[in-house]
């Protein structure tokens, strides 16, 4: 207890313990990240997203006929309602495309006719819906971006394959589909990060899963959270030359500015996730775009020179965000739609979280510590000076 009698206030809760959870174990220490105690270097180098999704929602790897089920669940769940392509169409060139996701996520409440059905069977399948159309959803609100119209699913795709499909009208190829289903994988899902936490604070106070998820949305658009995969290509971008880049990032830092797609709360050495991203695109180089290949010269310069500057004395290493912007780039996706990717893949981390919440709910309601006045006297506002 500091000596004003003030409390100890963990700002931004950094060191609280929230919940027990057997979903997702983030070693910050030794960079590692396990889903139901499978490693992600495992997960991205043999599974998909429908697999994974299987295990973070029921928490143990389907057999073949668990998965051909759950792939026809999120096929049969791909179509969009006809009023939530409207809300799609009306607001996609208006508003940041997660603002848009917002939206319609919560339009889509409108056609759950079970809403009094809070069982954890009820609300497993309301997350098979919600991973299933937040892909169509994210990908309409793209093609609508793009000047285009809502394009029927195709239920011969994969998930990854469709949300392309749905997005630019032709069918992708089979390295884009491999990529993206790699990128799914690897945002799936996170432990107690800011979006989760927001989507449980919602929940925890029973309110309904649609209700839930839409705050994780809200809280994953900000540049600190999800929004930094678009932010960090801006910035690659802007330096534009990478003979630019430690010129940019020495200006940068001399201003105290964050440099996005770097550093972490958990982690304090290299993301693994960011890892397994840039191994991908230094894969890629080969047949890649010059606009690919300046990309990724710069983000190597910065890297660098982040890793010298602040790796190893401050904790700061490249995360998930760092290496994705070139990634999207090479599979042709819009810089806006980055992040929509991001709440594509981890809806299913959101509602994993919030149905084993609920097993034991309990409402977060935290202290604040008040340091304001108190006792004032009332001064009818004609005698106010
Ligand atoms: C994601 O939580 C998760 O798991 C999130 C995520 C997931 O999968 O859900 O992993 C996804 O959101 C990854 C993070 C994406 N955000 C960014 O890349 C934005 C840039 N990074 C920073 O804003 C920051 O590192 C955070 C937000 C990620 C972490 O913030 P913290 O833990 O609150 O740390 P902090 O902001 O208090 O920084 C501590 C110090 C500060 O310096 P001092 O004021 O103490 O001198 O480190 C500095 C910061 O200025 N610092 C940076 C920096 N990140 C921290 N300096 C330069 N560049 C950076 N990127």
């Amino acid at each position: 207890m500091p000596d004003n009698g003030a409390p100890v206030i963990n700002y931004g809760l950094v060191g609280v313990y929230i919940a027990d959870s057997k979903i997702c174990k983030v070693d910050g220490t030794a960079g590692r990240l396990y889903y139901r105690g499978y490693s992600i270097d495992l997960l991205a180098k043999n599974s998909s997203y429908e697999e994974v999704c299987y295990l973070i929602l029921y928490g143990h790897l389907p057999t073949n006929e668990e998965l051909d089920s759950f792939k026809k669940k999120l096929i049969d769940a791909r179509p969009l309602p006809d009023m939530v392509i409207d809300v799609i169409e009306e607001f996609a060139k208006k508003q940041d495309p997660m603002d848009t996701l917002r939206s319609a996520v919560s339009a889509l409440s409108a056609y759950d006719n079970k809403m009094d059905d809070r069982t954890e069977s009820a609300n497993l399948d309301r997350g098979v819906n919600l991973i299933s159309k937040m892909a169509s959803i994210v990908a309409t609100i793209g093609r609508y971006r793009r000047g285009g119209g809502y394009v029927q699913p195709d239920s011969s795709l994969s998930h990854a394959e469709n949300l392309l499909y749905m997005m630019n009208g032709t069918k992708p190829s089979q390295k884009d589909a491999k990529l993206l289903d790699l990128m799914l994988i690897l945002h799936a899902e996170h432990s107690s990060n800011a979006s989760t936490f927001s989507t449980l604070v919602a929940g925890s106070t029973l309110a309904d899963l649609y209700s839930a998820v839409t705050s994780g949305i809200a809280a994953l658009k900000g540049p600190l959270h999800g929004g930094a995969d678009e932010a960090a290509l801006k910035m690659m971008k802007t330096i534009g030359d990478p003979d630019n880049t430690e010129t940019y990032i020495d200006e940068a830092l001399k201003g105290k500015n964050k440099i996005m797609g770097f550093g972490h709360r958990v982690y304090k050495t290299y993301d693994p996730r960011a890892m397994i991203i840039k191994n991908d695109l230094m894969s890629l180089q080969e047949n890649e775009s010059q606009e690919v290949k300046t990309l990724t010269a710069i983000a190597l310069r910065a890297e660098k020179m982040m890793i010298d500057r602040l790796g190893k004395t401050h904790g700061i290493w490249p995360n998930i965000d760092f290496f994705a912007g070139p990634i999207y780039v090479s599979m042709g996706m819009s810089i806006e739609m980055f992040t929509p990717i991001f709440a594509a893949s981890r809806i299913v981390g959101w509602c994993a979280h919030m149905i084993e919440y609920w097993k034991d709910n309990r409402i977060f309601r935290p202290l604040e510590y008040y340091s304001g006045p108190l006792d004032l006297q009332y001064v009818p506002v004609g005698e106010r000076k």
